[in-house]
């Protein structure tokens, strides 16, 4: 297959970690006789500092005409003083909305061979984690109307959280949809008690539920699932949330995985294009280091293969290079144990692509 692949390397340490999940997906179309075309674009501060804004409209064509876009992380103290409408961030949560980019899929799987590397104690996470946080990613606070305004001599300020039935509806089918392919166990997260938008979401849910009664499907409040991913994660197999929710979830449930360096995530739109970048930030304190953990990239490619470009085998490839590097005892800095081969992240991409 021929496949288009534009790169969003970012800021911090995004090129180094895009670069090894380039060397891998290079051995792929070795191996299985594809050919992906590259196409780098600046997006975040690094575009803020070369054209004054965060992407430029070139660069927003050039993800929407690829047959996926693979992001690194954007943002930085150097541009934290920037005006909103120009953040790096801003830059990310564009192409999102313009991609209709509005289910991100999170997988926190531990590998067993990092048990001991989570912060968790490991009869908490001993049992083996594999969960999968489905995240609304194009609507909520995160694009509703906002302002700062003076009241009374004051500044107020207000991000108001939209959420509309298709809305809902679209991410909730492919939360079902996912959860029958796993274990058939969906968790709705909200704040029912307190939030019309969440009990919105809810009896949407509880619509779209009847369509699927072979789904064990429950409601959950967002701060009982907060403490219960700690508490008990093994519970979980598929929670589906809101924008912002599903956001800091996300976070909460990388450290049961030991390093939010292995998390990997897909945005997915209703038809293949999707965006795939690891969970993590920009890391500025250890850029251009080349210490940084490429592994949450190179799974973000992973599942590009799988969802955009539907090459199950190649992505199952990867996965298990990912693995059996780590089951030889190589770690970068962020999961180093005791009586493991400390690499960097270079030597970590070189050693997960020989392996394919
Ligand atoms: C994420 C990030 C982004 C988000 C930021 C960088 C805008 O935290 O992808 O989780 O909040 O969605
Ligand atoms: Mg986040």
């Amino acid at each position: 297959m021929n496949k288009k692949i534009t790169l969003l390397p970012g800021d911090g340490i995004g090129p180094e970690i895009v670069g090894e999940a380039v060397k891998v997906l290079d051995r792929i179309a070795e191996k299985f006789l594809h050919k992906f075309e590259y196409t780098t674009v600046d997006i975040g501060g690094c575009s803020i500092d070369k054209y004054g804004v965060p992407i430029t409209d070139e660069g927003m064509a050039l993800c929407k005409s690829a047959d996926s876009v693979l992001l690194g992380a954007v943002g930085g103290p150097k541009w934290d003083n920037c005006p909103p409408s120009i953040r790096p961030e801003k830059a990310l949560l564009g192409v999102r909305k313009e991609l209709g980019l509005f289910a991100n899929l999170r997988p926190t799987k531990l590998f067993p061979q990092l048990a001991s590397a989570s912060p968790l104690k490991e009869s908490v996470v001993g049992g083996g984690i594999d969960l999968l946080i489905v995240r609304e990613l194009t609507g909520g606070v995160y694009f509703g109307p906002r302002r700062t305004e003076e009241v009374n001599g004051e500044l107020v300020a207000t991000d108001v959280m939209p959420y509309s039935e298709h809305e809902i509806m679209r991410i909730g089918r492919v939360a079902f949809e996912t959860a029958m392919k796993r274990s058939r166990r969906l968790a709705s997260v909200d704040k029912a008690n307190v939030l019309d938008t969440s009990r919105l979401w809810r009896k949407t849910m509880h619509r779209l539920s009847e369509e699927y009664p072979e789904v064990e499907y429950t409601d959950i409040l967002v701060d009982n699932t907060a403490m219960q991913l700690i508490k008990n994660p093994s519970q979980f197999d598929v929670l589906v949330t809101e924008n912002m929710f599903g956001d800091i979830l996300s976070d909460e449930a990388s450290m049961l995985t030991g390093s939010i360096g292995m998390m990997p995530s897909a945005s997915l739109s209703s038809g293949t294009l999707g965006m795939y970048e690891p969970i993590h930030g920009s890391a500025p304190d250890i850029a251009g280091m080349n210490i940084a953990n490429p592994i949450g990239t190179i799974l973000s490619a992973a599942m590009m293969l799988r969802y955009s470009f539907g090459m199950s085998r190649e992505a199952d490839c990867i996965e298990s290079a990912a693995d059996s590097v780590l089951s030889d005892g190589y770690r970068t800095g962020d999961i180093m144990q005791e009586g493991c081969k400390k690499v960097l992240c270079s030597e970590m991409g070189d050693l997960i692509a020989a392996r394919l």
